[in-house]
């Protein structure tokens, strides 16, 4: 906090006060009204949001995000990954800022919540901080990270993983949407479109990171709980499979002459689907993007491209299951050629006990009810906690439905989020 310190516990007790009073001066229906605001943005007809990374309606988010930064006083700045930062400063400028935040970006039926609640979140926490008349210790950062979804560009969490040194800028600048265009090209978009910021470097260092999402699954609602305290994020493996045949006239070709890329690429996810779901249901083995070509009625398929989102809690499991998944492609591809690429291999991860306590601590002072939570969803606090103390704070959503148009949350539980994100920020800033 800003002021000298006498030492005494009555100081303690001033500081717990001012803390609680910050979390107090969270604005419920500001944050909601704001989730509503930013869900204009790639609006879908169904009351989705599609805003893909680096699209225009991801930089009218941004845009919008740094005006709401601007009449707060925030201090804006990027990197060369395409993340964005909005600073709190604290009195000791000099030491490494705690940092918090999540995405903008969305799946191209996703909801109003995913990610822009962390976003959302942490800026209410910045306000009501400023509202408090608190000046933390050390700064404190909101990030909106670049590209987590991994829908437009592959894999997701890019620009937190280039923050974090676990890929190189060169390796995502030359990565492309299904339309041929660059990362590159659309940071230098994003760019030309946002105000002139000042560019601080990558892989600067970070005391602690706490971000905050929805559950994305069911099982706060059907706790009844308020608060999930975040104990880890379960391994996630990405490959694209190509397997490449040879088109034909559908009417005159015979069977046996025939490379059928499509009908290849059916054997092949049979024999994964077998491979790899397990009855109690723990592996999650999703084929979610299937590109035929030229995808002509008349034409025997010459090319299929599909994707394989591949999950498991257990490290060792993940590891052996996608292991095989080249084996059997190969096996299974009949006369034609198969290329698999592994375009992310992910451990489960475990967040440090001392950042969970204090999380659960928070929840409890407030009397929301809060209990353990593994994330079966990727999160950008996985590279993060590579570099830093790192954390998460979940709240319920409704029926457990993510990635869908019709994600829902209510506004108690945003709010509760938020307060128990703003004691923890300020705990750690101090
Ligand atoms: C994140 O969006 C994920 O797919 O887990
Ligand atoms: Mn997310
Ligand atoms: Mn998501």
């Amino acid at each position: 906090m800003g002021q000298a310190r006498p030492p005494s516990a009555a100081w303690a007790n001033h500081e717990d006060r001012m803390i609680l009073q910050a979390a107090h001066l969270i604005d419920a229906q500001r944050l909601w009204a704001r989730h509503m605001q930013l869900a204009k943005f790639g609006a879908t007809p169904a009351g989705g949001v599609d805003r893909q990374a680096l699209s225009a309606q991801d930089i009218a988010a941004q845009q919008t995000l740094l005006r709401w930064g601007a009449e707060l006083d925030l201090v804006t700045a990027r990197d060369e990954a395409g993340n964005l930062f909005l600073r709190l400063p604290g009195h000791e400028p000099d030491t490494a800022p705690v940092m918090t935040g999540s995405h903008l970006d969305s799946q191209p039926t996703g909801g109003k919540f995913d990610g822009v609640y962390g976003v959302l979140a942490g800026l209410e926490a910045m306000q009501a901080i400023r509202a408090a008349g608190i000046v933390p210790r050390r700064s404190i950062d909101l990030v909106a990270w670049m590209n987590e979804e991994g829908s437009r560009f592959a894999p997701g969490m890019m620009g937190s993983s280039v923050f974090c040194g676990a890929s190189t800028l060169e390796s995502i600048l030359s990565v492309r949407d299904c339309h041929g265009i660059s990362v590159r090209q659309g940071l230098e978009e994003v760019r030309a479109a946002l105000p002139e910021l000042p560019l601080w470097p990558l892989q600067r260092p970070v005391h602690a990171y706490v971000e905050a999402h929805i559950e994305q699954g069911p099982i706060l609602e059907r706790e009844s709980c308020s608060i999930g305290v975040v104990t880890g994020i379960q391994g996630k493996r990405t490959f694209s499979v190509v397997l490449q045949g040879a088109e034909a006239h559908a009417g005159t070709s015979r069977r046996a002459d025939r490379k059928d890329a499509l009908m290849a690429a059916l054997q092949v996810v049979q024999a994964l689907a077998a491979h790899c779901i397990d009855e109690q249901d723990i592996v999650k083995f999703t084929v979610g993007r299937f590109q035929v070509r030229p995808n002509a009625p008349s034409v025997v398929p010459a090319q299929v491209e599909f994707s394989i989102d591949l999950r498991h809690p257990d490290s060792l499991v993940l590891q052996s299951l996608g292991d095989q998944i080249e084996p059997l492609c190969v096996q299974n591809a009949g006369r034609c050629s198969v290329v698999v690429r592994e375009l992310s291999n992910a451990k489960s991860l475990e967040f440090p006990q001392a950042i969970r306590s204090l999380i659960a601590q928070n929840a409890q002072a407030q009397a929301f009810t809060c209990m353990d939570i593994l994330s079966s969803a990727g999160h950008d606090a996985r590279y993060m906690h590579a570099v830093c103390d790192s954390g998460m704070i979940f709240i319920p959503c409704a029926g457990g439905i993510s990635h869908h148009e019709a994600e829902s949350a209510t506004e108690v539980d945003l709010a509760r989020g938020a307060r128990v994100l703003v004691e923890t920020l300020l705990q750690l800033a101090a």
